[in-house]
Protein backbone atom coordinates (compact mmCIF):
# COMPACT_ATOMS: atom_id res chain seq x y z
CA UNK A 1 0.00 0.00 0.00
CA UNK A 2 0.82 3.62 -1.08
CA UNK A 3 0.32 6.62 0.70
CA UNK A 4 0.40 9.53 -1.70
CA UNK A 5 -1.02 13.06 -2.33
CA UNK A 6 -3.93 13.37 -3.19
CA UNK A 7 -4.72 14.73 -6.73
CA UNK A 8 -7.85 15.64 -8.98
CA UNK A 9 -7.62 11.88 -10.78
CA UNK A 10 -8.90 10.40 -7.72
CA UNK A 11 -11.95 12.86 -6.96
CA UNK A 12 -14.60 10.49 -7.80
CA UNK A 13 -13.01 7.26 -5.60
CA UNK A 14 -11.92 10.60 -2.65
CA UNK A 15 -15.89 10.89 -2.79
CA UNK A 16 -17.14 7.48 -3.12
CA UNK A 17 -14.50 6.31 -0.34
CA UNK A 18 -15.83 8.86 2.06
CA UNK A 19 -19.97 8.52 1.04
CA UNK A 20 -19.09 4.68 1.64
CA UNK A 21 -17.06 4.77 5.10
CA UNK A 22 -19.71 7.70 6.59
CA UNK A 23 -22.70 5.97 5.43
CA UNK A 24 -23.22 3.65 8.60
CA UNK A 25 -21.85 6.58 10.91
CA UNK A 26 -23.72 9.43 12.63
CA UNK A 27 -21.73 11.82 9.84
CA UNK A 28 -24.20 9.75 7.24
CA UNK A 29 -25.92 12.85 6.16
CA UNK A 30 -22.71 14.73 5.46
CA UNK A 31 -22.04 14.50 1.95
CA UNK A 32 -20.15 16.18 -0.31
CA UNK A 33 -20.42 16.13 -4.27
CA UNK A 34 -16.80 17.85 -4.44
CA UNK A 35 -13.38 17.57 -2.97
CA UNK A 36 -12.81 20.39 -0.43
CA UNK A 37 -10.37 22.66 -1.16
CA UNK A 38 -7.88 24.53 1.35
CA UNK A 39 -6.83 28.42 1.43
CA UNK A 40 -3.50 27.04 3.12
CA UNK A 41 -0.57 25.12 0.98
CA UNK A 42 0.32 23.65 4.18
CA UNK A 43 -2.90 21.76 4.29
CA UNK A 44 -2.50 18.31 3.49
CA UNK A 45 -4.67 16.04 1.37
CA UNK A 46 -3.18 12.20 1.21
CA UNK A 47 -4.42 9.06 0.22
CA UNK A 48 -3.99 5.20 0.98
CA UNK A 49 -3.96 3.14 -2.88
CA UNK A 50 -3.55 -0.55 -2.88
CA UNK A 51 -2.13 -1.38 -5.90
CA UNK A 52 -4.52 0.68 -8.73
CA UNK A 53 -7.63 1.09 -5.93
CA UNK A 54 -7.88 4.45 -3.47
CA UNK A 55 -8.99 2.04 0.18
CA UNK A 56 -8.72 5.64 2.50
CA UNK A 57 -8.59 9.28 2.65
CA UNK A 58 -7.06 11.81 5.03
CA UNK A 59 -7.52 16.02 5.01
CA UNK A 60 -5.70 17.86 7.37
CA UNK A 61 -6.14 22.14 7.15
CA UNK A 62 -3.70 24.01 8.39
CA UNK A 63 -4.85 26.54 10.96
CA UNK A 64 -2.74 29.50 11.85
CA UNK A 65 -4.49 31.92 14.23
CA UNK A 66 -2.68 34.95 15.63
CA UNK A 67 -2.92 34.30 19.63
CA UNK A 68 -1.79 30.50 19.08
CA UNK A 69 0.58 28.15 17.23
CA UNK A 70 -0.22 26.64 14.21
CA UNK A 71 -2.53 23.45 14.10
CA UNK A 72 -3.97 20.69 11.68
CA UNK A 73 -7.46 19.74 11.80
CA UNK A 74 -8.44 16.27 10.58
CA UNK A 75 -11.37 17.75 8.23
CA UNK A 76 -11.94 14.35 6.67
CA UNK A 77 -10.54 10.95 7.34
CA UNK A 78 -12.12 7.90 6.00
CA UNK A 79 -11.12 3.73 5.37
CA UNK A 80 -13.49 1.64 3.30
CA UNK A 81 -15.33 -0.58 5.04
CA UNK A 82 -13.71 -4.15 3.85
CA UNK A 83 -10.42 -2.44 4.61
CA UNK A 84 -10.86 -1.18 7.82
CA UNK A 85 -9.55 -2.15 11.23
CA UNK A 86 -6.19 -3.87 9.14
CA UNK A 87 -4.16 -0.61 9.90
CA UNK A 88 -4.91 1.73 6.74
CA UNK A 89 -6.46 5.07 9.14
CA UNK A 90 -2.79 4.50 11.14
CA UNK A 91 -0.76 4.69 8.14
CA UNK A 92 -2.57 7.87 6.88
CA UNK A 93 -2.07 9.21 10.25
CA UNK A 94 1.69 8.52 10.86
CA UNK A 95 1.73 10.27 7.61
CA UNK A 96 0.14 13.12 8.44
CA UNK A 97 2.25 13.40 11.67
CA UNK A 98 5.42 12.99 9.77
CA UNK A 99 4.57 16.19 7.34
CA UNK A 100 3.03 18.14 10.43
CA UNK A 101 6.59 17.72 12.27
CA UNK A 102 7.59 18.39 9.27
CA UNK A 103 6.06 21.71 8.79
CA UNK A 104 6.77 22.54 12.62
CA UNK A 105 3.10 22.10 13.54
CA UNK A 106 2.81 20.20 16.61
CA UNK A 107 -0.96 19.97 17.36
CA UNK A 108 -3.52 18.33 15.80
CA UNK A 109 -7.44 18.38 16.86
CA UNK A 110 -10.12 16.65 15.08
CA UNK A 111 -13.89 16.15 15.68
CA UNK A 112 -16.34 13.71 15.92
CA UNK A 113 -19.95 12.59 16.73
CA UNK A 114 -20.37 9.34 19.37
CA UNK A 115 -19.45 6.75 16.62
CA UNK A 116 -17.75 4.06 19.24
CA UNK A 117 -15.36 2.98 16.46
CA UNK A 118 -14.14 6.62 15.26
CA UNK A 119 -13.52 7.33 19.30
CA UNK A 120 -11.88 4.71 19.89
CA UNK A 121 -9.80 5.03 17.06
CA UNK A 122 -8.80 8.58 18.15
CA UNK A 123 -7.98 7.56 21.55
CA UNK A 124 -5.98 4.17 20.36
CA UNK A 125 -4.20 7.26 18.25
CA UNK A 126 -2.77 9.30 21.48
CA UNK A 127 -5.43 11.53 21.08
CA UNK A 128 -7.24 13.32 24.39
CA UNK A 129 -10.56 14.98 24.41
CA UNK A 130 -10.69 18.90 25.07
CA UNK A 131 -14.22 19.71 24.42
CA UNK A 132 -17.98 18.34 23.75
CA UNK A 133 -21.21 20.20 22.59
CA UNK A 134 -24.41 19.00 21.12
CA UNK A 135 -24.83 18.79 17.61
CA UNK A 136 -28.68 19.75 17.66
CA UNK A 137 -31.33 19.02 14.68
CA UNK A 138 -34.68 20.53 14.86
CA UNK A 139 -37.93 21.12 12.88
CA UNK A 140 -38.93 24.14 15.05
CA UNK A 141 -36.88 27.52 15.61
CA UNK A 142 -36.65 28.49 19.93
CA UNK A 143 -39.80 30.14 21.06
CA UNK A 144 -39.72 33.99 20.12
CA UNK A 145 -36.91 33.58 17.09
CA UNK A 146 -39.83 33.05 14.63
CA UNK A 147 -41.17 36.38 15.79
CA UNK A 148 -38.64 38.25 14.17
CA UNK A 149 -38.62 36.17 10.99
CA UNK A 150 -40.96 37.32 7.75
CA UNK A 151 -44.23 35.03 7.76
CA UNK A 152 -43.26 33.40 4.75
CA UNK A 153 -40.45 31.77 6.18
CA UNK A 154 -40.94 28.70 8.21
CA UNK A 155 -38.84 26.76 9.49
CA UNK A 156 -39.03 23.08 8.64
CA UNK A 157 -35.55 21.46 9.63
CA UNK A 158 -32.73 23.53 11.46
CA UNK A 159 -29.11 22.70 12.41
CA UNK A 160 -27.97 24.16 15.73
CA UNK A 161 -23.92 23.56 17.92
CA UNK A 162 -25.25 23.90 21.17
CA UNK A 163 -23.00 24.17 24.16
CA UNK A 164 -25.54 23.72 27.46
CA UNK A 165 -26.13 20.73 29.26
CA UNK A 166 -30.13 20.35 28.74
CA UNK A 167 -31.25 20.14 25.16
CA UNK A 168 -34.42 19.05 26.54
CA UNK A 169 -34.79 22.84 28.08
CA UNK A 170 -34.61 24.51 25.00
CA UNK A 171 -38.34 23.74 24.38
CA UNK A 172 -37.80 22.76 20.78
CA UNK A 173 -38.75 19.40 18.60
CA UNK A 174 -35.70 18.46 18.72
CA UNK A 175 -35.43 15.96 15.72
CA UNK A 176 -31.86 14.19 16.60
CA UNK A 177 -29.29 15.06 18.88
CA UNK A 178 -25.73 14.14 19.01
CA UNK A 179 -22.24 14.87 21.48
CA UNK A 180 -19.44 16.24 18.95
CA UNK A 181 -16.45 15.63 20.99
CA UNK A 182 -13.11 17.63 20.03
CA UNK A 183 -10.29 15.55 20.05
CA UNK A 184 -6.13 16.72 20.34
CA UNK A 185 -3.30 15.38 20.40
CA UNK A 186 0.77 17.39 20.84
CA UNK A 187 3.23 15.20 18.84
CA UNK A 188 6.68 14.93 20.20
CA UNK A 189 9.45 14.97 17.96
C1 LIG B 1 -12.15 5.64 11.94
C2 LIG B 1 -11.43 4.95 10.77
C3 LIG B 1 -10.89 6.00 9.82
C4 LIG B 1 -10.25 4.15 11.35
O1 LIG B 1 -9.46 3.66 10.27
P1 LIG B 1 -9.01 2.12 10.23
O2 LIG B 1 -8.11 1.95 9.08
O3 LIG B 1 -10.22 1.28 10.25
O4 LIG B 1 -8.25 1.98 11.60
P2 LIG B 1 -6.91 1.12 11.90
O5 LIG B 1 -7.01 -0.20 11.22
O6 LIG B 1 -5.74 1.97 11.61
O7 LIG B 1 -7.09 0.87 13.46
C5 LIG B 1 -6.25 1.39 14.44
C6 LIG B 1 -6.86 1.03 15.79
O8 LIG B 1 -8.19 1.54 15.91
C7 LIG B 1 -9.04 0.57 16.54
N1 LIG B 1 -10.09 0.12 15.60
C8 LIG B 1 -10.18 0.43 14.30
N2 LIG B 1 -11.30 -0.12 13.77
C9 LIG B 1 -11.89 -0.79 14.76
C10 LIG B 1 -13.07 -1.57 14.82
N3 LIG B 1 -13.85 -1.77 13.74
N4 LIG B 1 -13.42 -2.12 16.00
C11 LIG B 1 -12.64 -1.93 17.09
N5 LIG B 1 -11.49 -1.20 17.08
C12 LIG B 1 -11.14 -0.64 15.93
C13 LIG B 1 -8.16 -0.58 16.93
O9 LIG B 1 -7.79 -0.35 18.26
C14 LIG B 1 -6.96 -0.45 16.03
O10 LIG B 1 -5.79 -0.81 16.66
P3 LIG B 1 -5.26 -2.35 16.65
O11 LIG B 1 -5.12 -2.70 15.20
O12 LIG B 1 -3.96 -2.28 17.37
O13 LIG B 1 -6.31 -3.14 17.33
C15 LIG B 1 -12.37 3.99 10.02
O14 LIG B 1 -12.96 3.11 10.94
C16 LIG B 1 -13.46 4.67 9.23
O15 LIG B 1 -13.29 5.02 8.07
N6 LIG B 1 -14.64 4.87 9.87
C17 LIG B 1 -15.79 5.50 9.18
C18 LIG B 1 -15.55 6.96 8.94
C19 LIG B 1 -15.37 7.70 10.24
O16 LIG B 1 -16.05 7.45 11.22
N7 LIG B 1 -14.44 8.66 10.20
C20 LIG B 1 -14.19 9.53 11.33
C21 LIG B 1 -15.25 10.59 11.33
S1 LIG B 1 -14.67 12.01 12.14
Amino acid sequence: MRIVDYSKGYEKDWLLCRLIAFLDTQYFDDVCTEKPSFQTEQSIEIVAVEGEKLVGILDAEYHAPESSQPYYEISTIAVLPERQNSGVGNLLFTRLKQRALNNRVKRIEAWTREDHIANQWYLKMGFVKFEEYWHLYTSELPAGCAKSLPESLDAVFTFWHYSGNDPESLGVDIQDKFRCRGYEIVLRE
